[in-house]
């Protein structure tokens, strides 16, 4: 992590991080790098926990991650979860609510109960992290005697655009934006912050689970490490990033970069961040058109130093 940040002390939680490239699982490591007392790793899909918690181990900076069953679209599994780290730790500091699937269908095939599905995963659960997520945060004790805390809610790409996604995601996560803006004020007296990061085409997992993401229990993902990567590299290729690799917007984004992001944003270097959504899409949606308006861009001519 770059030097200044550092969360030493904090307790908190990270959503979807049971994947083996993901955004949730790079959230863990690099809370890990900075410095976090207790990251809470919590999925569906339990596969890698293990691997997850041998990797943080390895990281030596004396982190350590708990590991929990955790569907988000569940109120009570949520508050409860909560509880049990208050009265473990006595503190909760950070709630990154990050879990989310992504299945594309058209309007003709897409149903209610996949439009309920992915707005009480990816909507609702943000919200919980908001509402009691900001309540553990007011928690205080002789280690935390002051109110204070970040949430960081993962959105999308899709939020800025209609065509990344289908009509439940793409509004799932325009909701997210929403959440991000009017939970800052209501936290605003709570001395807890709320932001989010709306990540481009990133290579995760999320292409190969989603699928049986979607439903509400426990999992594991079966397919190879070959498999998930091919799987997005097919979407990427699909996306038009691999033909034109000159355009920096067709660069492809790793889960990391992503977790960078959220981390500062989570970190006192982001003081002064509040209410906001970071785009992190190398500048995709920017270039929506693409070349249609301009033509090819040619590369910019140096300065002459004569
Ligand atoms: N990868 C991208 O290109 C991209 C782009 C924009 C936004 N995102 C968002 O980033 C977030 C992380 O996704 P990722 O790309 O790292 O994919 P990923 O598949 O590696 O991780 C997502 C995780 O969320 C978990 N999850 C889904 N539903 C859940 C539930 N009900 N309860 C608990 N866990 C659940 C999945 O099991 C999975 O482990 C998601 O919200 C996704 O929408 C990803």
């Amino acid at each position: 992590m770059p030097i200044g940040i550092s969360l030493e002390g904090q307790v908190g939680l990270v959503t979807g991080a049971g994947t083996p490239y993901g955004i949730g699982r790079s959230l863990v490591l690099e809370l890990a790098k900075a410095g976090a007392k207790v990251i809470y790793a919590c999925d569906l899909n339990t596969s890698y926990f293990e691997t997850l918690k041998k990797e943080v181990k390895a990281i030596g900076s004396g982190s350590v991650v708990e590991t929990e069953l955790l569907d988000v679209s569940s109120e009570e599994a949520t508050v409860a979860l909560l509880k049990k780290i208050l009265k473990t730790h006595g503190r909760f500091d950070f709630f990154f609510a990050n879990a989310g699937f992504s299945n594309y269908r058209n309007l003709n095939d897409i149903q209610g109960e996949h439009w309920d599905r992915a707005i009480s995963v990816m909507t609702t659960s943000c919200f919980y992290a908001v509402k009691y997520g900001g309540q553990a945060m007011a928690v205080i004790s002789p280690e935390k005697p002051k109110s204070s805390g970040n949430i960081i809610l993962t959105s999308s790409c899709a939020s800025f655009l209609g065509a990344y996604a289908d009509i439940a995601y793409t509004t799932s996560k325009k909701a997210v934006n929403a959440i991000v803006e009017a939970g800052s004020v209501q936290l605003s007296t709570s001395n807890i912050r709320v932001n989010g990061f709306a990540p481009g085409f990133t290579r995760t997992s999320l292409l190969t689970s989603s699928k049986i993401a979607e439903g509400r229990t426990e999992y594991k993902l079966k397919e190879t490490a070959k498999e998930i990567q091919d799987n997005h590299e097919w979407f990427f290729e699909r996306a038009g990033l691999i033909a034109k690799p000159e355009y920096y917007y067709n660069r492809l984004q790793d889960a990391e970069e992503m977790a960078y992001i959220g981390v500062f944003l989570a970190s006192d270097l982001a003081a002064s961040i509040n209410g906001q959504i970071i785009l992190a899409d190398s500048g995709f949606t920017a270039a929506a058109t693409k070349e249609a308006c301009t033509g090819p861009v040619p590369p910019i001519t140096p300065l002459k130093l004569d």
